[in-house]
């Protein structure tokens, strides 16, 4: 067992627009650990027309959640080979979304002597996250996202690091926005008192500027 005790192993909670994607990168940065994004992972298999994608597709677009069974098999894959996750950590960002997740990964980590050490929650309310989502700019492989006016990239279009072009998510439209919000409230939300009851949740007012929110998980890692 190579795992560093320093190594930094955590979950971003928040609803589609709090600003996990946006954080994710400065933890990446600061820390080493690894980026572990369901919905990026899912999105490249859509974009590789796996069959698991073309499913996958239909329920993102209606702002279902896919199921338990393959979104555990996807992170169990990940938390068992990937190194950077046993030497520097990991930032769990989309997972878990539902109690049986959660309680997946816990006896997962358990299994490789790795307990999760924080659970962060960026909290903001519902009426803030349309035009976040609307305005939002993807660079689909990096996951690099923008905004085109509270984070606009410096050339229209264009991301800020390759050069490459950006594009706008399939499930960013204000219809699927109010489902994937629902989704949330109902099956992901329970996860906060889950967190809570084990004593590793911290809450952050997300509706901050992006610097203030980043400084607020700092302070709740203990920096
Ligand atoms: P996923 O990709 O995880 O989407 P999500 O949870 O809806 O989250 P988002 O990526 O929309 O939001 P974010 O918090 O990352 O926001 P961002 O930082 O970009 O999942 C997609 C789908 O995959 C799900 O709907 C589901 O179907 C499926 N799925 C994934 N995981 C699953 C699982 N475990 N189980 C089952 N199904 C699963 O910010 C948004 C915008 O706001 C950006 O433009 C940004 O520039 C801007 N912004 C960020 N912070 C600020 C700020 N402080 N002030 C102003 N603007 C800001």
């Amino acid at each position: 067992n190579n795992n560093d005790s320093s190594a930094l192993r955590m979950v971003l909670i928040g609803p589609p627009g709090a600003g996990k994607g946006t954080q994710a990168p400065n933890l990446v940065n600061k820390f080493g650990a690894y980026h572990l994004s369901t919905g990026d992972m899912l999105r490249s298999q859509v974009s590789q027309g796996t069959p698991l994608g073309v499913e996958a597709k239909k329920i993102m677009d209606q702002g279902g959640l896919v199921s338990d069974d393959i979104m555990i098999g996807m992170i169990k894959q990940e938390l068992s080979t990937n190194p950077t996750c046993s030497t520097k950590g990991f930032i769990l960002d989309g997972f878990p979304r539902t109690i049986p997740q959660a309680e997946k990964l816990d006896e997962m980590l358990d299994n490789l002597k790795a307990p999760l050490q924080k659970a962060v929650e960026l909290k903001i309310d519902d009426e803030l996250l349309v035009s976040r989502i609307t305005g939002r700019l993807v660079h689909p492989a990096s996951g690099r996202s923008y905004h085109k006016i509270f984070n606009p990239p410096k050339k229209p279009m264009t991301d800020d690091v390759t050069g490459e072009p950006l594009i706008q998510r399939s499930d960013d439209t204000e219809d699927a926005l109010k489902k994937r919000l629902n989704s949330y409230h109902k099956q992901t939300e329970p996860i906060v008192q889950y967190y809570k009851n084990k004593g590793i949740w911290s809450g952050i007012d997300a509706a901050q500027d992006p610097t203030k929110v980043w400084n607020d998980i700092l302070k709740c890692l203990g920096f």
